[in-house]
């Protein structure tokens, strides 16, 4: 059993770094934000977030619209919500404690979900950085609108996030910081493997 937890604000690479951690240590990979996503989703369907955070099914995750950026706004919504958060904790944590190795990213993993995981990274980027890497990402799935939009999306999301009561975004005390805002994709991967090995990790 070892849990990787990395957390950090939107589009500051989580996902990628996560992504290559778990192949490189041959970790099973949770992108815990799909969770939130998939509860947003149903709301902007009509169904009231608490049944929905209560109803997810594994199956609901595979949906390929909830990379949206109306679903990212939905799913920081939700995220609010206290009795949302609670009904995502237990298969989080089953989830870290899989016997294979667990890589989980979000935005409370390193300090609610698993707060004794082996290894923490908090990975974050300038919000204009971000912004720019989101702008390109969602283009390229012609899904994107204004540059300026979607840095007003990503503040706003970050302002969400940050500040809410229930487990706010914030690095754990004993989380590594990798701020990628100069890195590019492979230099970011190496520091953020370096420390996992560290920890003992392979
Ligand atoms: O990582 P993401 O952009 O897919 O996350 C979407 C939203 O879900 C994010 O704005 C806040 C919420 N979230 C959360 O509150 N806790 C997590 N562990 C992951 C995501």
């Amino acid at each position: 059993m070892f849990c990787v937890a990395i957390d950090g604000p939107a589009a500051a690479g989580k996902g990628t770094i996560s992504r290559a951690v778990a192949q490189h240590f041959g970790f099973a990979h949770l992108d815990t934000g799909l969770l939130y996503r998939a509860v947003g989703a149903k709301t902007m369907a009509g169904v009231p977030a608490i049944k929905a955070a209560l109803a997810l099914m594994p199956g609901d995750l595979d949906n390929p619209d909830l990379r949206g950026p109306e679903v990212a706004q939905a799913a920081s919504k939700v995220a609010v919500i206290p009795e949302v958060r609670a009904a995502l904790v237990d298969f989080q944590r089953a989830f870290a404690r899989r016997s294979g190795g667990a890589v989980m990213d979000g935005r409370d993993i390193g300090t609610v979900i698993c707060p004794r995981a082996e290894a923490k990274l908090f990975v974050t980027a300038s919000a204009e950085v971000r912004a720019k890497r989101r702008f390109q990402e969602l283009a390229a799935k012609g899904l994107a609108n204004s540059l300026d939009e979607v840095l007003v999306d990503v503040k706003a999301r970050d302002d969400r996030d940050m500040n809410r009561a229930e487990a706010p975004l914030r690095p754990a005390d004993d989380a590594v910081l990798i701020d990628t805002s100069e890195l590019n994709i492979q230099e970011a991967v190496d520091m953020a493997i370096h420390v996992v090995t560290e920890r003992g990790a392979g």
